[in-house]
């Protein structure tokens, strides 16, 4: 592949935030990749720019892109023309890649530029970027959708200054195919709005609210039971958007609890509500108190305990979480760590471990769509989006058309 030219530039996300895109221009296409951007962002999280966006662009609009071309052919002997490429291939170009950026760039803009560089070798390849990451021939794709139906916590304003404290709310429909479950999601979304009566969306789309967290749970539990449909329920607390000093301070309804107190509340929130996936119950630095919530939890229950902040998408941490056994199920937000190579690392760490893999969006989402080939190249368990708006839909409708495309066997 001959690159002519690496452009990046500043484009808006679902928030209106300014984010990054990257353009690499071939002789044959022009191949563009962006960033989405979080709002409750883990402390373990690596910056989305090292030292600004502006900083970021500048460095990418001067990468020598001959290096890049020479670097590409160089350390690949056998491929002049990075043809025919093997996965192994693939990934020792992006490790020869990072190491000619040498860190100078932030998870943001590292993950938009191997994006870009990967759809744009995947077409080269003649292949679709899922199977170009994946290798082999794929039969078919067994990943569960996270549907982010009402929101709470940062990403909400609420009614009237007042909302749940949980930041997510969460449907995990359990039927056959991808279309399927999209389409139950669409449902209980719609039936959700009309039961809260809820106007407005929030920050990723999810829906506003009033009602307090278990007067949600209910409703949920009681949409799930009418619909009559296969649905699991989960919840993303974030719980280290309110937690401060070794106390969790809930607002509605208004209570405080220490750290034994709150792996207690949530043992039993999974027990009333039959929850199936609770993520980031404890705050992020607490290893040993998801330990000793999936302690319990594993007696009785089959219950999701989720590391987002917790583990940040980063092997190391992923690492002493399964040292301390602390999660069953960890959160995969590309750029949370930026480099490809880790994401990859990141689920072969979780699925040796039989820890389950969720692929992630980001509450400020753009229209780039790597997401949904990443899920499905790298076998992750799930997927978690919104189930409104364009941003969300762009990931639901890239994962139906594979469906499709291996239904008709590519
Ligand atoms: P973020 O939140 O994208 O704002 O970080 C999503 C989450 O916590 O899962
Ligand atoms: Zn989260």
């Amino acid at each position: 592949m001959i690159i002519k030219k690496i452009i990046a530039k500043e484009v808006k996300n679902s928030r209106g935030e300014k984010t990054i895109q990257v353009l690499i221009k071939t002789p044959k296409a022009n191949f563009f990749a962006s960033s989405p951007s979080g709002k409750s962002i883990g402390k373990y999280e690596v910056n989305p720019y090292n030292k600004s966006l502006i900083h970021d662009i500048n460095f990418i609009n001067n990468l020598n892109v001959n290096k890049i071309n020479n670097l590409f052919k160089t350390k690949l002997k056998n491929k002049p023309n990075n043809f025919s490429l093997k996965v192994e291939d693939i990934f020792t170009l992006l490790k020869n890649l990072e190491s000619l950026i040498k860190n100078k760039l932030g998870g943001n803009s590292l993950f938009a530029l191997e994006s870009s560089l990967l759809k744009a070798l995947a077409k080269e390849n003649n292949k679709q970027l899922f199977e170009f990451l994946y290798g082999k021939k794929i039969k078919n794709i067994k990943i569960r959708l996270i549907g982010n139906a009402i929101g709470g916590g940062l990403h909400s304003k609420g009614i009237n200054n007042q909302k749940p404290d949980y930041q997510e709310f969460l449907f995990i429909p359990k039927e056959k195919t991808i279309k399927e479950n999209a389409e139950v999601n669409d449902t209980v979304y719609k039936l959700s709005r009309k039961v809260l009566k809820a106007r407005k969306r929030n920050d990723e789309n999810a829906l506003e609210t009033n009602f307090n967290n278990e007067q949600i749970l209910e409703i949920m539990n009681g949409i799930k039971n009418k619909y009559k449909k296969n649905i699991d329920i989960g919840i993303d607390l974030a719980s280290s958007s309110f937690y401060k000093n070794g106390k969790y301070y809930y607002k509605n309804p208004t209570t405080k609890f220490n750290s034994k107190e709150q792996i207690n509340y949530v043992n039993k929130l999974i027990k009333k509500y039959n929850l199936f996936y609770i993520e980031d119950p404890l705050n992020e630095n607490d290893f040993s108190g998801f330990s000793k919530l999936l302690k319990q939890v594993r007696k009785t229950d089959n219950c999701l305990i989720v590391g987002d902040d917790l583990t940040a998408t980063n092997p190391k941490r992923l690492k002493k979480a399964i040292k301390n056994k602390s999660i069953n199920a960890v959160i995969v937000k590309p750029n949370q760590i930026g480099s490809l190579l880790k994401v990859k690392e990141v689920i072969e760490v979780a699925k040796k471990h039989n820890i389950k893999t969720i692929i992630s969006h980001r509450s400020g989402e753009t229209f780039d769509n790597t997401i949904a080939d990443l899920a499905v190249a790298f076998e992750a368990d799930f997927i978690k989006t919104g189930i409104y708006g364009k941003e969300r839909k762009s990931k639901l409708n890239r994962l139906i058309e594979i469906e499709k495309m291996l239904k008709k066997k590519i």
